[in-house]
């Protein structure tokens, strides 16, 4: 089995997915990290040297390439179930668990860091609060499980996870 984690920039799915990936003794593995690895740079620097477009075909093919595994938390970064083709081999290889945030929330996460591209603009708030508008929908409409991470502990959000694993 896998679990995949979806949602957007934020919302807890590194740390949460860590989490869950110990207490359930699967590996915990992300679409980013793979994606750097592949190409030997950072995130950061495919977009700025590459663009947008190459990087969501690296998404793309990076999960083709997990096509068939198994044994793992699988995070995705926020844009991979904007195509309809990743969704659908995201669903091959296991349930879509979405964690969302309310955009405050988002922001006060990300705003100390620097490698998310998408949100290097003269007004990050507004900017996570677009895109998430726009993104909302679709990550409601393709979940299997969601979990609004913005009151809970890390343990809360995992606990909730597997008790409804448990209950499918
Ligand atoms: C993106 C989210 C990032 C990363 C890239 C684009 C997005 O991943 O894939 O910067 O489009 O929302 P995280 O969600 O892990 O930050």
């Amino acid at each position: 089995m896998n679990i995949v984690l979806i949602g957007f920039m934020g919302s807890g799915k590194s740390v949460v997915g860590h989490k869950l990936a110990s207490e359930l003794g699967l590996t915990y593995i992300d679409t980013d990290q793979l994606i750097e690895e592949a190409a030997g740079l950072s995130i950061s620097d495919i977009f700025a040297q590459k663009g947008e477009a190459v990087f969501r075909e690296l998404e793309t093919e990076t999960i083709k390439q997990l096509q068939g595994t198994d044994g793992h938390v699988l995070a995705t970064g926020g844009g991979m179930v904007l195509r309809q083709e990743n969704v659908k081999m995201l669903k091959d290889l296991g349930p879509l668990v979405m964690l969302w945030a309310e955009p405050e929330m988002i922001y006060q996460r990300v705003k100390q860091e620097k490698h998310r591209p998408l949100l290097e603009v003269a007004d990050p708030q507004a900017e996570i609060k677009r895109i998430l508008d726009k993104r909302t929908p679709v990550y409601n409409r393709v979940a299997d499980y969601k979990v609004d991470t913005t009151k809970l502990s890390v343990n809360e959000c995992v606990e909730g996870i597997i008790k409804w694993l448990k209950s499918r």
